[in-house]
């Protein structure tokens, strides 16, 4: 299961639009039901508008009616393997428990293991949130 999330991701993130940074990535969310949804990053001339790949892939997870996420891989060609950004981080929050599990893996084979607790401690909930 964890080869077949990390293929996803790379998969991703050869389909990466990243023309004005050169920084591919693919990240791939497994759901607790063994589903798989994988995103890449999406950049813009106007550079704000740009969306990162873990955003993408929750988009992809949520259209498909999934609101639960058990483990996330991140996809880079960096070394140390790059975690989520800030962002990211607390848009998987919204559907991932602090324990889940944060896969940041490159192209090298290097691979760092976190938890999303480890990355966003802390993080924002708005507590009277209904999730629909
Ligand atoms: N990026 C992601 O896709 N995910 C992250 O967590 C960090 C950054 C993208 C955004 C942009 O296209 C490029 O990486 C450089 O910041």
């Amino acid at each position: 299961m964890k080869r077949k999330l990390i293929e996803a991701a790379k998969r991703a993130q050869q389909n990466a639009y990243a023309p004005y940074s050169h920084f591919p990535v693919g990240a791939a969310i497994r759901t607790p039901g063994g589903k798989i949804y994988s995103g890449a990053n999406v950049e813009n001339g106007a550079f704000p508008l740009t969306r990162c790949a873990e955003q993408i892939a929750v988009g992809a997870m949520v259209t498909a009616g999934e609101r639960a996420i058990a483990e996330v891989v991140v996809f880079t060609s960096s070394s140390p393997p790059a975690p989520p950004c800030g962002a990211c981080r607390q848009v998987l929050a919204e559907f991932a428990a602090p324990e889940t599990p944060i896969l940041c893996v490159n192209d090298r084979g290097e691979e760092r293991r976190y938890t999303l607790g480890e990355l966003l401690p802390e993080a924002f909930s708005l507590s009277s949130a209904t999730k629909t």
